[in-house]
């Protein structure tokens, strides 16, 4: 479903020159698994992302999402998949309903799918009592809420979430936590980036261990804590990145 083939980014830096953001990252994820980006601050999630989601191009390399190249047909890549980070915008002035409506049509969905699929996902993720508030008014939780009928509305095969937990109390991370479940369960192909090696352990059937643009290795975590001999995932990603 996704596969990632040798993908470089490159920024040019006033201070710092040429930064190699992703350099020669490769992977592979497939229907109904939970694939972690593993990394701190600048390692090189959010860039990776972003070039899934065809939201930047790769100064090289490229990636195949559920059979369709990223730097070919962008636009048929992005009906694939959904797209969800810690800090998706929403208008304030507009309610749940009305912002999903609105997505609805730019997904180019018909209006009775928009409907049907919306009040579906409301009563998943328990939304029923705030659908018809504007967004200004309501928590953060439910904002992510929000943003995650937003990314899912169309039904993508592919789910990106970019760190989707920062920031969000324990409930709301739970929520979502929760949702990725229901996307694996549902059969979907997820790719997700964390810095929190405790969600990783809990999440993913498989971890790639990234930083500084690189992918140093990649397993279930059962391999990785096996292969460093530690007993924490912790431990297993400074003796991997330490070596
Ligand atoms: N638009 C940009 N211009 C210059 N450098 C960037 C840009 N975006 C990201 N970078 C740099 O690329 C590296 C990787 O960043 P990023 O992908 O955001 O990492 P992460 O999401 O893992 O924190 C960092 O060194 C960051 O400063
Ligand atoms: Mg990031």
């Amino acid at each position: 479903m996704i596969e990632a083939r040798e993908l470089c980014k490159n920024f040019k830096d006033k201070k710092r020159g040429v930064v190699k953001a992703v350099d020669h990252v490769s992977f592979s994820c497939k229907a109904g698994e939970v694939y972690g980006l593993l990394g701190p601050n600048g390692a090189g999630k959010t860039t990776t992302l972003r070039i899934l989601s065809t939201a930047l191009k790769p100064t090289s390399g490229t990636a195949i999402i559920n059979g369709t190249d990223v730097t070919v047909d962008p636009q048929k890549v992005r009906s694939q998949i959904g797209f969800l980070s810690g800090n998706t915008g929403l208008y304030g002035r507009l309610t749940a309903r009305e912002m999903v409506t609105y997505f609805g049509n730019l997904y180019g969905m018909e209006k009775q799918a928009i409907r049907r699929r919306s009040d579906e996902l409301f009563a998943l993720l328990d939304m029923k009592d705030f659908a018809d508030s504007r967004n200004e008014k309501l928590s953060t939780g439910m904002k992510q809420k929000v943003s995650i009928v937003r990314s899912v509305l169309h039904d993508p095969p592919v789910m990106v979430f970019d760190e989707p937990t920062n920031g969000l109390d324990v409930m709301s991370s739970r929520t979502i936590v929760d949702f990725i479940k229901h996307c694996r369960d549902s059969g979907k192909c997820v790719i997700f980036s964390t810095h929190i090696m405790s969600e990783a352990m809990r999440l993913c059937d498989r971890v790639a261990i990234i930083h500084n643009g690189r992918i140093y290795r990649e397993g279930t975590v059962n391999d990785l804590l096996q292969a460093t001999g530690q007993n924490n995932l912790e431990d297993a990603f400074i003796k991997i990145v330490g070596e």
